[in-house]
């Protein structure tokens, strides 16, 4: 579809690309050995806001994943442990149990194998994970929790407890019912004329190749060049050629809230990071007209944020 015939699209043409997408579920797939319980899940939001599993004593999950943050941190490079400068921009929290493949480099499979990584990091958190289950066994409250939410272990309070626990929290960080959302399940005044018009262009310039399903990811990984950038991506966990330079496709939903953008956070606007996709993954320069459309279609992918309320920890 030409510049032109976006101009005089009719409403129904707008309403065929629904077709095209999925709106997100409430929740994402549970695995069959970590079940969503109401303990488990009050658990994780605790060990996501304690601070005392990091070896200063000060570094919780939350301090990099920011609820106030768009569950991100708003700077380029992750700051962690005694204030070192991490490598890679901090991705949102948000509808992570949709992602097929953990970090920017698809390291992990899950939320379970995710999760241990940051505590023991030395540029995250740095706690020795030996250290960090004698600290939280020093609460009373801690082993009395670890035993409810998982009464069929022997000892509850152990590392794939703590990894299951912040999993099923963060499964419940979904933010549904976005305008976008609300667009695909009937609602055409959900969205604006510009936001329908960046939602054809976003297809017919071919985004939705990679960025597609409810998370608005593959989970797949693509090569992606930034200038001055010397990270090799999925190269450096698989040592194939054909991984070097490649990172997995990031979610689109609450892309407006979660900048700056790619991997090293070198993007701070909507609009630059709409035109690199275009010139790097298209190959060709986007028409300014068709940046604004899409821009405006991408805020339409902010959803409910999910309502926390903050535990009182030991
Ligand atoms: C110092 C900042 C920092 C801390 C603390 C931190 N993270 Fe992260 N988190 C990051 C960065 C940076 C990445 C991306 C790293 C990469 O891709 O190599 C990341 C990636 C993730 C991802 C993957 C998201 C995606 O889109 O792939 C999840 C989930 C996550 N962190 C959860 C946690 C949990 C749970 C904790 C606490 C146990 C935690 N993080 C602590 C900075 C942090
Ligand atoms: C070939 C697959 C592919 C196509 C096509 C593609 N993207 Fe991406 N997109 C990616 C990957 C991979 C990244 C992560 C790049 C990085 O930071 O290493 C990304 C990152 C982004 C980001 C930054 C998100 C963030 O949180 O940092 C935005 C915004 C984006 N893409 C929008 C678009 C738009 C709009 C189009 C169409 C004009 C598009 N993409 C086409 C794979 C693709």
């Amino acid at each position: 579809m030409g510049a032109a015939t976006l101009q005089t699209a009719t409403a129904q043409d707008f309403e065929s690309y629904r077709d095209y997408f999925e709106p997100l579920p409430a929740l994402p797939p549970i695995p069959a050995n970590n079940s969503l319980t109401p303990e488990k899940i009050e658990l994780g939001k605790m060990l996501f806001f304690e601070p005392r599993i990091s070896a200063s004593g000060v570094i919780s999950c939350a301090s990099c994943h920011n609820p106030a943050l768009g569950w991100a941190d708003r700077i380029p490079l992750a700051v962690g442990h005694e204030g070192q400068v991490g490598e890679r921009n901090t991705p949102t929290v948000l509808n992570s149990g949709f992602l097929e493949a953990q970090f920017w480099d698809g390291r992990e499979p899950d939320l379970e194998g995710q999760a241990l990584g940051p505590i023991e990091a030395d540029v995250e958190m740095a706690m020795d994970l030996g250290d960090a289950l004698k600290e939280l066994a020093k609460f009373d409250e801690y082993v009395e929790r670890f035993a409810e939410a998982f009464p069929e272990k022997d000892e509850p309070l152990e590392a794939d407890s703590v990894a299951q626990a912040l999993a099923s929290f963060q499964r419940t960080l979904n933010t549904p019912n976005s305008p976008f959302d609300r667009y695909l399940r009937g609602d055409n005044q959900a969205m604006s004329e510009q936001q329908k018009r960046g939602m054809v262009a976003f297809v017919n310039s071919g985004c939705i190749a990679c960025h597609r399903g409810p998370n608005m990811t593959d989970s797949r990984f693509h090569r992606f060049e930034l200038p001055g950038s010397t990270d090799e991506g999925r190269y450096v966990i698989t040592g194939e050629e054909r991984d070097r330079f490649a990172f997995r496709t990031p979610t689109l939903r609450n892309v407006a809230v979660t900048y700056p953008y790619f991997n090293n956070g070198s993007v701070d606007n909507l609009h630059d990071a709409v035109q690199l996709m275009g010139e790097q993954m298209l190959g060709r320069k986007l028409e300014e007209d068709a940046v604004d459309d899409i821009v405006a279609f991408l805020h339409a992918m902010t959803g409910e944020m999910p309502q926390v309320t903050f535990p009182a920890l030991p």
